[in-house]
């Protein structure tokens, strides 16, 4: 008893001695704009007035301890608000996040298990395969990819003709013209005519032509920039006839610096074809070093990744958009909506874990293992108050190549902002649709829509909503906006293809 009492004593002497610290701690914690903390701060001088009475020389040990016991036991109140209420300034939420947490994992673990006792596993890797290659003795996704090489080395031959002046500027445009026109074409011409291409191939190769095509025209465009600027150095009678980005410093002493047009090298086109990004340049940013455990973790998670994707999608999307079929069929208004919220989840989840396996995992493994140095895939678009912020953010090398060779050129023409930004989005949708309609062989312009509803939901949620609504908002039109547009394209396929009968007992 005695020990339990000094300790307390001795806990408040502690208490009345850090009490300037506290409430700097209090402070901090509670943030400074809040009117609580003026009250705090009130209190605190008050109760040193009464620390300084108390620890007058003329009070005894013993009389300072009744002092503080008889204070403590007449006063426990003081100025303050709570904790939940914005003026206390409160913000450490980590508690109710993992609250959020565990309710995401036991509320999903009903729902995984419902769906197994319903479905029982649906999980086989090898119809995987079978998504890529309907005929083993023919390989048209591998070959399409292969013959890509042609476009690539025309882009490279006609770069070298330009820069030794064989072909003129006019010229060398009408080439790229054909040549890009030809990369956009060939595939489409492919997929819509062999029988054996696979929806899932086909969406694969159209991907890699979509890719070298930005690819090539951030090419054509760098390049051409490099020699108006020899060019006009050439009239200022400069000696110099490298491009100025060649001397800049990347940090990459290790590697040899190129400069216009010693870039123009087999090495050097292949590198910028497999490296993590749409944007040309004569000296990428380069890593000094591969990093063995970085990329092994990389390619682990590659790997884990895709299979759960592929779990998931067979397990969990796939019955429940062949159970949306009937409602959509007899137009059943409220059962439509009811299964588009419940296919929203397993959606939204496999676009998340997708964004995870390409944008972190696949990019960064490409990266490490090129020492490709810009990682920057993505930025914090889960914070995105508008919808502008999420495009401008969420995949990075798409957004540098839409500003650095189409938006910002418009601009420097002279063309209003709201025209270009439409003119962006005019030409993403024209691509999603490209990626989704060619391979399922039906046109019906959902995705394009998709795209296009962006503008008008940017300009909504940046007018009328804002902070936390904002990126409700914005959470909102991903939750719901891809399954409405999978519901629209699947429901279509099946309807052209199969017109089969529903999985019995929908639910
Ligand atoms: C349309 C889009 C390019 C607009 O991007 P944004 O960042 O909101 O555009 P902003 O108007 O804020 O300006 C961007 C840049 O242009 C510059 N800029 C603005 N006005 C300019 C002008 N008149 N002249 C030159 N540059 C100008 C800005 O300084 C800024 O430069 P910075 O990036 O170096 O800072 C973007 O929303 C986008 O990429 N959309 C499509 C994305 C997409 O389809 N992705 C597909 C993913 S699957």
């Amino acid at each position: 008893m005695g020990d339990n009492n000094d300790r307390g004593q001795n806990t408040r002497k502690r208490r009345t001695t850090i009490s300037g610290a506290g409430v700097a701690t209090l402070k901090r914690g509670h943030g400074n704009k809040s009117g609580a903390c003026e009250s705090i701060a009130a209190n605190h001088s008050n109760a040193s007035k009464e620390d300084k009475v108390r620890e007058s020389p003329t009070t005894s040990r013993k009389d300072k301890g009744k002092h503080e016991d008889s204070g403590d036991k007449l006063s426990c109140h003081r100025i303050q608000e709570s904790l939940l209420s914005s003026a206390s300034g409160y913000s450490n939420y980590r508690g109710i996040l993992n609250w959020c947490v565990v309710m995401l994992i036991l509320s999903n673990a009903r729902l995984f298990l419902e769906n197994l006792i319903k479905y029982g596993i649906l999980v086989d890797p090898i119809q995987v395969v079978s998504l890529f290659l309907e005929d083993p003795y023919s390989w048209p996704a591998p070959c399409l990819i292969i013959v890509s090489n042609i476009f690539i080395m025309a882009a490279l031959y006609t770069e070298r003709r330009l820069s030794v002046g064989t072909f003129g500027e006019r010229t060398g445009a009408f080439l790229y013209l054909l040549n890009l026109s030809a990369i956009l074409c060939f595939p489409v011409a492919t997929v819509l005519t062999v029988s054996s291409l696979t929806p899932v191939g086909g969406v694969f190769v159209l991907a890699v032509y979509t890719i070298i095509f930005l690819k090539l025209y951030s090419y054509k465009d760098v390049n051409r920039w490099c020699r108006e600027i020899s060019h006009a150095k050439a009239r200022s009678l400069s000696r110099s006839h490298s491009c100025p980005s060649v001397h800049r410093a990347n940090g990459a002493a290790a590697h040899a610096q190129v400069s216009y047009p010693g870039n123009l090298t087999h090495r050097d086109m292949y590198y910028f074809m497999f490296a993590p990004t749409l944007c040309y340049e004569l000296n990428f940013p380069r890593s000094p070093r591969i990093r063995k455990r970085f990329l092994l973790r990389r390619l682990f998670e590659m790997v884990f990744l895709m299979q759960l994707l592929v779990g998931l999608i067979q397990q969990w999307m796939v019955p429940t958009i062949q159970n949306s079929m009937k409602p959509f069929q007899d137009m059943d208004f409220s059962r439509i909506v009811e299964r588009l919220l419940k296919l929203a989840v397993p959606n939204h989840f496999i676009w998340l874990i997708f964004f995870y396996w390409f944008f972190h995992s696949s990019m960064n493994f490409v990266a490490e293992l090129m020492q490709f140095g810009d990682r920057e895939f993505y930025r914090d678009w889960w914070n995105s108050e508008t919808v502008t912020y999420f495009w401008a953010n969420w995949n990075i090398p798409v957004h540098k190549w839409c500003l650095r060779h189409f938006y910002k050129p418009m601009l420097r023409k002279g063309v209003q902002k709201w025209v270009a930004q439409t003119a962006v989005f005019l030409m993403s949708a024209f691509f999603h649709e490209y990626l989704v309609s060619v391979p399922l062989k039906m046109f019906r312009l959902w995705a394009f829509m998709g795209m296009m509803a962006q503008i008008p939901l940017a300009w909504f949620v940046g007018r009328f909503l804002r902070g936390n609504y904002g990126n409700a908002a914005v959470w909102i039109s991903l939750i719901i906006g891809q399954p409405i547009a999978v519901l629209m394209y699947v429901h279509d396929y099946y309807v052209l293809h199969f017109q089969q009968s529903p999985v019995e007992g929908a639910d």
